[in-house]
């Protein structure tokens, strides 16, 4: 037995179990499980990794400038309130430790993105759930959560594996809500996907105040989850605190040299957003015609409820869906035992799913 005693919180973290990209003996597979962009990288992106090559003893770029200024380009961004992570998963877990300790409450949906309780235990804090309607986090029910020793809201808008979405105005009733002093983090990697004209990725809301965080990934529709690349949008006292904790060189010169090319391949991007835009409503309406709920989403994945009737469970479909080689996930860690999260993916790989769900579906 080591003497050695970690901080409070760390033993009651489950490490992250993250979506399965193999099955033993099955050489093709349809990995469905971690909602990377259908279409994969720009190959703009794929060529600029690659240039880094030859740079591979240089120590990267610390502040990551070219590529803050090419983020702030797009979105109409001071680049100096812009912070860079390795994956947006770094910097949603540096505002926990900049802003959150023990005694303190972090507060989220009960079926919110899986890794906001380890960023809470990580720092001694106490992680906080509170319940949902209809698979989507209410703004009153937030309200409700909060006490006197609540820090941090995070909303993943759309959420994680639900899809379910906030409108502006609710997330707006939601920041006019919370006290001053209790940090709002609108986590929006999905936010490329959404086609709905009454939501906000929440540039304004940050705009509005000193409490409100937006985090963005390059790991969705841009398809960069190997470059671990990620950014939050911050009032300028919190950039300054992430910038003091954050390790000197977190993100590496090949993720900024991607990061840069991606946003420049516009014509991929809007690709990237209209194959979703088809596909999406495709597999949702195919699922739902097997038979199957279908949580209404917002990203590039849909929630598909399965019925317990001890054949056609989630865990029999698992089963199924890996003997032909398609990995879904399972949401049971999300608290959701009788759902399977599918990530929208090309053209072949949606059928593949219908097949497989028809044919299990029909099993007796
Ligand atoms: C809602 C949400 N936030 C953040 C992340 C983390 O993404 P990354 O660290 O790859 O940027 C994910 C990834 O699944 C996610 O679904």
């Amino acid at each position: 037995m080591s003497s050695l005693t970690p901080r409070p919180g760390i033993l009651d973290i489950a490490p992250y179990v993250p979506g399965a990209s193999k099955i033993q003996g099955v050489e093709r597979i349809i990995k469905l499980s971690s909602n990377e962009g259908a279409l994969g990288p720009s190959p703009k992106a794929v060529a600029a990794y690659s240039d880094m090559a030859d740079r591979l003893h240089r120590y990267p770029d610390g502040g990551s400038v070219e590529l803050r200024a090419t983020i702030g380009a797009q979105h109409g961004l001071d680049p100096d309130r812009i912070v860079c992570g390795a994956g947006s998963d770094e910097v949603l877990a540096l505002l926990a430790r900049a802003y959150a300790g023990p005694g303190d409450e972090i507060l989220f949906g009960e079926h919110a993105f899986t890794m906001y309780p380890l960023f809470a235990l990580g720092v001694g804090a106490t992680p906080v759930k509170v319940p949902e309607t209809n698979y989507t986090v209410t703004v009153d029910a937030l309200l409700a959560g909060v006490t006197e020793r609540t820090r941090i809201v995070y909303l993943a808008n759309p959420n994680n594996p639900t899809g379910t979405m906030l409108t502006k105005e609710e997330v707006t009733a939601l920041r006019d809500g919370l006290r001053d002093d209790i940090l709002l983090v609108i986590d929006a990697a999905y936010a490329e996907y959404v086609t709905r004209n009454d939501y906000t990725a929440g540039i304004e809301l940050v705009d509005a105040g000193e409490n409100v965080v937006m985090t963005r990934t390059f790991s969705k529709i841009y398809a960069l989850g190997a470059v671990r690349l990620g950014w939050a949008y911050c009032p300028a006292v919190i950039a300054d605190i992430l910038n003091r904790i954050r390790p000197p060189f977190n993100v590496t010169s090949a993720a900024q040299a991607a990061g840069i090319a991606a946003i420049g391949d516009v014509e991929f991007l809007t690709r990237s957003r209209d194959h979703n835009t088809a596909w999406l409503p495709w597999l949702a309406e195919r699922l739902e015609e097997c038979g199957l709920d279908v949580i209404p989403s917002f990203g590039n994945f849909v929630l598909a409820r399965f019925p317990e009737d001890g054949v056609h469970d989630a865990a029999s479909a698992m089963a199924f869906f890996a003997s032909r080689g398609i990995i879904p996930r399972s949401t049971a860690s999300a608290g959701i035992p009788d759902g399977i999260r599918i990530t929208v993916g090309i053209e072949d790989e949606m059928r593949a799913v219908i097949d497989a769900v028809t044919a299990f579906m029909d099993q007796k």
